[in-house]
């Protein structure tokens, strides 16, 4: 661990030059051979002692020494711009320009973990998996979690997991991450996955500086992540652990994820310290390892990431739709703790679905005292017997809120959800298969205010200022009634600043939020109208796939004919065809749109970053069988979309090419009966490479 963070090293900006940097410019050379021959050098040093600062922790030089290298750098890249490395290590300064962040679409798809919360449930999957397997036990650690994009040995982009598929080009903030390579000893093209944090101590400098401003490393590693400012960022103490690799293209073929972490060590990532390789039976010695040293690691970690080394095992186990079959992640916070009941209320959802909570004996549970549990639904509450009164045992699992998990003495008698809704007082319904009662009143104030509190949250549009307690305020005194009356909420401006706790500060955070969520794109306006079955994800599949305008999606609702090529697109199933019939023909929804329309909010997605290469463009895949270079076979399809094609989920005549491999079955007949034209691993490789792509 650095003993300080050396601001000094980092905050200085290129328009402000210092004293020092006018006296080091003062005697460049003129001669721009011997400039460049020095700015290489000088570029050399100051990577290598960056890499021993942040990464290795072991210094060799002064911070004033660093601090006179770096300016001369600096220094030259003013007296010779043309000379410039594009991936200077003096970039890591960051620049002053607001930048709003681009779409970026993945290149691969950034999956997440499935939890396990006791050591059962872990070693039940690994029973599963393999018990003569080795694992990699590594640290889980808590921070932001990150893409790096390297081509030819240069970062070209950083970007957030966003949804998985598409997330944001957060490159110049990356930049300033001194722990991140720029230019690599390699000229190897690599995507990495890593988590950037803050240590404690670090955190705690920053946070101190900050008159106490924010509330843990995490939040303030991923929000820094977002900040339009990179010179802002530079000044942030944020790290990196990387702790996934793919090599597109490389002929060295790894066996192992120790091989992939050893080759990305070399080229001088930072890895998680403490990674174990074990045999399936020393797990769970090892868990109790990790949890000892835990308070003394220094950066916050949230459990552990528990992964099979093997690679070919990983890829016949395959993945959900969600995260790989390969991995769990190990919760360290599965604690439980007892409580009483002392009484019910329910929540009523924005989609009416009713929800009966606990409240309990305040207890502290994980760091945070908890006052209430869900209870989920009837037959959870039947299952467990409970009522008024009841002793229970309360779990709270990490970023999931608490829950009531089992029954000490089971108190009253066992609750019943009411018959009508306790907002409203509408007759409640469960709807077929469903465990759950709603109301189904979409006037329900608790549905109406949940609907607008879930459009501003963070997750979706991101109104600053508009937290659960001010839409609740907002709408019980009037001042909207939906959320297209947040942009005329300026209008009452006058108003609401004599509301007690609405001073001009406040009120004017809140109208500029609302003024920039306009800015949001149309994948978040679309996802965050709350419509069923329309979340992030069918949000993205429909955008991806053309259907990138409300002008689009709304024909599309009315017409059988395009919504069965809607139905086409992979990941659509047909409930989700009939919600967006059902919801965009409804004249309450259609004329709540145009009125956002007018507002001003953006009804078409911005276009996602694609290679400058588009030798698939005009051309329709469709993929089938099973391939030696790319598993899962996505990995090939998603090639084909960021080179400028578009991938279906299954053969028609507008399909023009089908990527056949071994076992393509029914596919490859209709294929052949449409005359698609069939293409195989060996061909596709070949139209990649004469594009001049390699994988
Ligand atoms: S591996 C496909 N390893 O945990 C699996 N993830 O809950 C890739 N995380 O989104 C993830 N430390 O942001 C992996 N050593 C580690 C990790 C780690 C933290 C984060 C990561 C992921 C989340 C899943």
């Amino acid at each position: 661990m650095p003993k300080k963070v050396p601001a000094k090293k980092t905050s200085s900006k290129k328009e402000e030059p210092t004293e020092t940097s006018k006296k080091v410019s003062v005697d460049l050379p003129k001669d721009p051979k011997k400039a460049e021959k020095e700015m290489r050098s000088l570029e050399e040093q100051v990577r290598h002692h960056q890499y021993l600062y942040y990464v290795k922790n072991s210094p060799e030089i002064s911070d004033y020494d660093f601090d006179q290298m770096f300016k001369r750098l600096q220094a030259f890249e003013e007296a010779f711009p043309k000379l410039a490395d594009p991936a200077s290590p003096t970039l890591s300064v960051g620049s002053d320009l607001d930048k709003d962040f681009e779409k970026f679409s993945h290149k691969l798809p950034v999956l997440s973990l499935e939890n396990t919360y006791n050591e059962e449930e872990l070693m039940e999957w690994v029973q599963k998996t393999g018990q003569d397997e080795l694992y990699s036990v590594e640290w889980k650690i808590d921070g932001a979690s990150i893409m790096l994009y390297y081509e030819n040995g240069i970062l070209i982009n950083g970007v957030t997991r966003g949804t998985g598929g598409i997330g944001d080009d957060v490159t110049e903030n990356i930049r300033t991450i001194r722990s991140i390579p720029l230019r690599l000893s390699e000229t190897v093209s690599i995507y990495l996955r890593g988590e950037v944090y803050m240590t404690f101590l670090e955190f705690d400098e920053f946070n101190e500086a900050s008159e106490g401003r924010y509330a843990n490393p995490r939040n303030l590693s991923s929000g820094s992540l977002k900040q339009k400012n990179s010179s802002d960022v530079a000044k942030r103490p944020l790290r990196i652990f990387t702790y996934d690799a793919f090599f597109p293209g490389s002929k060295a073929k790894f066996k192992t994820h120790q091989e992939v972490m050893k080759k990305a060590e070399d080229l001088k990532f930072p890895l998680p310290p403490d990674t174990k390789l074990l045999k399936g039976s020393e797990i769970p010695a090892a868990i109790k390892d990790f949890k000892k040293k835990k308070e003394k690691v220094g950066f916050p970690t949230d459990g552990l990431v528990i992964k099979l080394n093997d690679l070919s095992k990983r890829e016949s186990l395959g993945y959900t739709s969600h995260s790989p079959r390969w991995a769990r992640a190990y919760k360290f916070d599965a604690l439980m703790k007892e409580s009483k009941i002392v009484g019910i209320d329910y929540a009523v959802g924005r989609t009416g679905k009713i929800t009966p909570r606990a409240q309990i004996e305040p207890i502290s549970l994980a760091g945070t005292t908890v006052t209430f549990a869900t209870l989920h639904n009837q037959d959870y509450i039947d299952e467990l017997g409970v009522g008024i009164g009841a002793t229970v045992r309360i779990s709270k699992r990490g970023e999931i809120i608490p829950a009531v998990e089992e029954v000490v003495t089971p108190g009253k008698e066992v609750f019943k959800i009411p018959l009508r809704c306790p907002c409203c007082g509408t007759k409640t319904e469960k709807k077929q298969d469903s465990v759950d009662y709603f109301c189904p009143n979409t006037d329900c104030p608790d549905r109406v205010k949940n609907g607008i509190i879930f459009y501003c949250s963070r997750k979706q549009m991101d109104i600053e200022g508009l937290g659960e307690k001010q839409v609740e305020f907002l709408y019980d005194k009037k001042y909207i009634k939906d959320i297209a009356d947040l942009y005329s909420l300026k209008s009452h401006k006058e108003k609401l600043m004599e509301e007690e706790g609405y001073g001009e500060k406040s009120v004017s955070i809140i109208l500029n939020g609302i003024e920039e969520s306009k800015k949001k794109d149309f994948r978040f306006v679309l996802s965050s109208l709350g419509l069923r079955e329309i979340g992030p994800k069918v949000a993205e599949l429909l955008t991806e796939h053309g259907y990138d305008t409300i002008d689009s999606i709304i024909s599309a609702a009315k017409s059988p004919k395009k919504l069965e090529s809607v139905l086409e697109i992979p990941g659509i199933g047909p409930s989700t065809i009939e919600a967006i019939q059902e919801s965009f023909t409804d004249k309450r929804i259609l004329s709540l749109i145009d009125r956002l329309k007018k507002a001003g909010l953006k009804m078409k997605a911005d276009p996602i970053e694609k290679s400058d290469k588009q030798p698939f463009a005009g051309q329709t895949w469709c993929v089938s069988g099973s391939f030696e270079n790319f598993q899962p076979r996505d990995k090939a399809m998603d090639l084909v979309v960021y080179y400028g094609g578009k991938k279906v989920g299954s053969i028609s005549s507008k399909t023009t090419h089908l990527l056949a491999g071994p076992g393509a079955g029914s596919k490859l007949d209709k294929a052949e009966e449409l005359g698609v034209q069939v293409v195989s691993e060996e061909e596709f490789i070949k139209i990649l490479n004469q594009n001049g792509i390699q994988i």
